[in-house]
């Protein structure tokens, strides 16, 4: 039988809310928070790796089993050579520092993304960090890093072509499960809850499969300032959510 492709709805918590899953999160608005205050960019950013500290260890305490961050987008490789070169070295010094920390929570660290363009010396931090905290199981922190969905689209339907050239798959039999399945994301479950900070209404290319029946949180906050009241805030908003898949409020409510 064909698995159903739709996450159902997530556990309810221990104070009767119901708590997502997954939580996926637009990390946006790093840039202008530190414009703002006439500072360049970068300081933007390395106020934004603090939020990212915050907010993995509220998840973790709050036992949201995974959480995956938006760290770096395929169209961000074509913002100034400078920023790109500061947020590479920002993130090798990310995982270094963070690497004790991910040991003594349980959290095992994945990526999602075109790694292979990332700069040989942090995508070997990431490996190095990935491998360190492979055997960890209290919670998936996965980061999005030289990310782009469509190229994620394309990447998965190259493969599923490959295994029909091969005569290993029948196309008429490609199921929602086979192409799930072919995705960076493999190994996750979809999301429940994609957070936006910043304002920006859109996804900029993040997960679009995955993301089908997520709930939507945005936020006007820029991710410096985001932290765990504001986190609190969303997955309030989420456990009063009603999440019908298609099916009227009645039979959902049985
Ligand atoms: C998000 O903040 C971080 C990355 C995209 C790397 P931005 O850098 O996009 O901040 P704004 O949107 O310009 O304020
Ligand atoms: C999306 O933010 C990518 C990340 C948060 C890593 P952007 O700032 O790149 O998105 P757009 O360009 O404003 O849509
Ligand atoms: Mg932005």
């Amino acid at each position: 039988m064909k698995k159903p492709l739709i996450t159902p709805p997530a556990p309810q918590g221990p104070d009767g809310a119901i708590s997502p899953r997954h939580v996926a999160i637009i990390m946006d608005g790093n840039g202008r928070w530190a414009q703002k205050r006439g500072w360049q960019r970068i300081r933007g950013h390395e106020a934004g790796s603090e939020t990212v500290r915050v907010i993995v260890r509220n998840c973790r305490k709050l036992n949201i089993p995974y959480l995956t961050l938006y760290a770096f987008s395929s169209e961000n490789w074509g913002r100034p050579k400078t920023e790109v070169a500061a947020l590479m070295s920002l993130l090798r010094r990310f995982l270094s520092k963070e690497l004790d920390e991910l040991l003594a929570r349980g959290i095992r660290l994945n990526a999602i993304g075109d790694i292979d363009l990332l700069p040989e010396n942090t995508r070997q931090a990431l490996l190095g960090t990935m491998e360190k905290t492979a055997h960890l199981n209290d919670m998936v922190l996965t980061l999005a890093l030289s990310y782009g969905g469509r190229a994620e689209l394309l990447h998965a339907t190259k493969k599923l072509c490959q295994k029909v050239a091969s005569g290993l798959l029948d196309p008429e039999q490609i199921s929602e499960e086979d192409f799930s399945q072919a995705l960076y994301t493999h190994d996750l479950p979809d999301p429940d809850l994609m957070i936006r900070t910043s304002g920006e209404i859109r996804i900029s290319n993040f997960l679009p499969w995955q993301l089908a029946y997520s709930e939507f949180y945005f936020t006007k906050t820029p991710w410096p300032d985001f932290g765990e009241e504001e986190l609190k805030a969303a997955l309030t908003e989420y456990s009063g959510r009603q999440r019908r898949y298609g099916k009227t409020g009645e039979q959902v409510a049985k």
